[in-house]
C-alpha cells in the first residue's frame, strides 16, 4: 500500500517535517513530483536542515528514500544535499535510489527559467528559477535527457546537442549571461551522480510493495500550485495532487490508501499569482514575522494571510484527502481574533468554488471571525490540554471541510505535533 502526504496550500505547509515525524510508520518514503523549486525543513538533533532533492525520510536510516521519475533532478543540488545529509551519518548508497526516467534539470535549463521570467516583466510567475518549467518542457516536448542516459556513451553529444537548441532560445531571448561555471559545476555532480544507485523505479517501488512493504509518497509545492488545477498560470510545471502519485512513480491507483493532506492553520504564498486572503497590512506582517515566513529554497519573505476553506475544500476534493495534518497553529497564539474564509464575493456573487481565472475574477473573500487562544501551545503534547478555542475552530474547519483534522503541528521541532483524539 502506499500513502501520499502533500500540500493542500500554495506550498510551504510544513510537509517535510511531517514527513519525517511519519517516516518512522513507513519502509521507503519516495518524491514523485517537483525538483529543487521545493525546500522541505526538517530539524534533525536540533539542526535544521532544508531538503531540495531528497526525500524527507532520509534520516531515519532504516528508511530507503525514492527520487522518482516525475521529479525534475538537478546534480548540482542534489550533489551539495547529499553532502550534507552525508554529515549527519547517513550513508546515501544504502538508503537513496534514483528512478532511471527521472528527467535532468540541464544549466540551460536554468538559464531559460531566468530568461523566460524577465521577457514576462510585470506578468511574472515569481519562479524559484530552477529551471523546473524549461525542464518540464523538454519532458512533454520529448527532447530532455535523463538520468538513465547518463550511462549511456553518446550522452555527451546527447548533451551538446540540446544545448544547442537552447542555446537558439537563449539567444532570441537575449540572454547574455555565461554559464560556464555552471556547466562545470554540473558535469562534475554528473559524475557523482553516477555513483549514486540509478534504479528502474517503477519495478523498484512495486516490487516493495508486492512484498508488503510501507510506502509514504511526499509530495512537493502545493494543490494551488498544480499545473491542471492550480492558479494557472500562476503554478509551478507538475501535477502536484495525489494524481501525480501514478505518474509519478508508476504505482497503481488501487494502491493508494489513505491521503494525507498538509495545511497550514493561516496559509502562505510565496511568487505571484492570486490569493485571496492575503492581509497586505500589519496582521499579515505579524503572520510572516512569528511564522518565519520567508522561503526555504530563494529566502523571499511569504505573503501570508488567513485559512481559505474555498481552496482548502477544492483541495480536499481533487485529492481525495482523507486525513488532514494541520501545521503552525502555534503561530496563531498571539491573536485576539481569527478569521476563516467561507465563502468567496465575486461581483456580489457569493459562492464555493474556485473560479476559472482567480487572477481576473477577484474573489474577495468573505470571513466567519473566530476568538483567539492568546496562550502558548507550543509545549502542548495531547490533544486534551489544547485550548477549547482552538478545538472549536478546529471542529468548524472538520465540519466545513468533510474531512477531519487528525494531527496539529505546534512548533518546527520532530516532536512539536499533537494527535486529535
Ligand atoms: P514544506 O515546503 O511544506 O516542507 O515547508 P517549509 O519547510 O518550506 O516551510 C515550513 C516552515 O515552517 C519551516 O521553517 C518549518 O520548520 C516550520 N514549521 C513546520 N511546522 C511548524 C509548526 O507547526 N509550527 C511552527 N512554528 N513552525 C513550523
Ligand atoms: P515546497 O515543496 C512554495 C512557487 C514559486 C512560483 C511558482 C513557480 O517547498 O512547498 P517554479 O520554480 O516551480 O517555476 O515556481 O511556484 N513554488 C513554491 N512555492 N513552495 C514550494 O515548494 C514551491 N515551489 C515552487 O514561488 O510562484
Ligand atoms: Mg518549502
Amino acid at each position: 500500500m502506499v500513502d501520499v502526504l502533500l500540500g493542500l496550500q500554495w506550498g510551504d505547509e510544513g510537509k517535510g517535517k511531517i514527513v519525517d515525524f511519519f517516516a518512522k510508520n513507513y519502509d521507503l518514503v519516495a518524491r514523485f513530483q517537483g525538483g529543487p523549486n521545493a525546500g522541505h525543513t526538517l530539524y534533525v538533533n536540533d539542526k535544521k536542515v532544508v531538503l531540495h532533492q531528497i526525500p524527507s525520510g532520509v534520516f531515519h536510516p532504516v528508511i530507503i528514500n525514492l527520487i522518482g521519475n516525475g521529479v525534475v533532478l538537478d546534480p548540482v543540488t542534489l550533489k551539495k544535499e547529499c553532502d550534507i545529509v552525508a554529515s549527519f551519518g547517513i550513508d546515501l548508497k544504502k538508503n537513496l535510489f534514483i528512478s532511471e526516467r527521472t528527467h535532468l534539470i540541464l544549466p540551460t535549463h536554468r538559464a531559460l527559467d531566468k530568461a523566460a521570467e524577465q521577457s514576462k516583466g510585470k506578468e511574472k510567475i515569481g519562479s524559484t528559477l530552477k529551471g523546473i518549467g524549461p525542464t518540464y518542457m523538454d519532458k512533454t516536448g520529448r527532447n530532455g535527457l535523463r538520468v538513465g542516459d547518463l550511462l549511456d556513451k553518446n550522452f555527451t553529444s546527447a548533451y551538446i546537442k540540446l544545448r544547442l537548441k537552447h542555446q537558439k532560445l537563449l539567444d532570441n531571448f537575449n540572454f547574455q549571461e555565461d554559464i560556464t561555471a555552471w556547466e562545470e559545476e554540473f558535469f562534475e555532480a554528473l559524475e557523482f551522480l553516477k555513483e549514486l544507485n540509478i534504479v528502474n523505479g517503477e519495478y523498484f517501488i512495486n516490487k516493495h510493495i508486492k512484498d508488503g512493504k510501507r510506502v509514504l509518497a511526499e509530495g512537493a509545492q502545493g494543490s494551488m500550485l498544480d499545473i491542471d488545477f492550480g492558479t494557472f498560470p500562476f503554478v509551478t510545471s507538475s501535477n502536484t495532487i495525489s494524481a501525480g502519485v501514478c505518474n509519478g512513480l508508476g504505482v497503481a491507483p488501487q494502491l493508494i490508501r489513505d491521503v494525507y493532506g498538509v495545511t497550514k492553520a493561516y496559509c502562505t504564498r510565496v511568487g505571484g499569482g492570486p490569493f485571496p486572503t492575503e492581509l497586505d497590512n500589519e496582521v499579515g506582517e505579524e503572520l510572516r514575522k512569528i511564522g518565519s515566513e520567508f522561503g526555504a529554497t530563494t529566502g523571499r519573505p511569504r505573503r501570508c494571510g488567513w485559512i481559505d476553506l474555498v481552496a482548502l475544500r477544492f483541495a480536499c476534493m481533487i485529492n481525495g484527502v482523507t486525513k488532514i495534518v494541520m501545521t503552525k497553529a502555534d503561530v496563531l497564539d498571539a491573536f485576539k481574533e481569527l478569521q476563516v474564509c467561507t465563502d468567496y464575493n465575486i461581483n456580489g456573487k457569493i459562492g464555493q468554488e474556485i473560479p476559472f481565472q482567480m487572477e481576473k475574477q477577484k474573489p474577495v473573500p468573505v470571513y466567519k471571525s473566530f476568538p483567539g487562544w492568546n496562550t502558548d501551545t507550543s509545549g502542548v503534547k495531547s490533544f486534551t490540554d489544547l485550548p477549547d478555542t482552538m478545538k472549536t475552530y478546529v471542529s468548524f474547519i472538520n465540519e466545513y471541510l468533510g474531512v477531519d483534522v487528525h494531527y496539529i503541528s505546534n512548533g518546527p521541532g520532530r516532536e512539536q505535533i499533537v494527535k486529535v483524539d
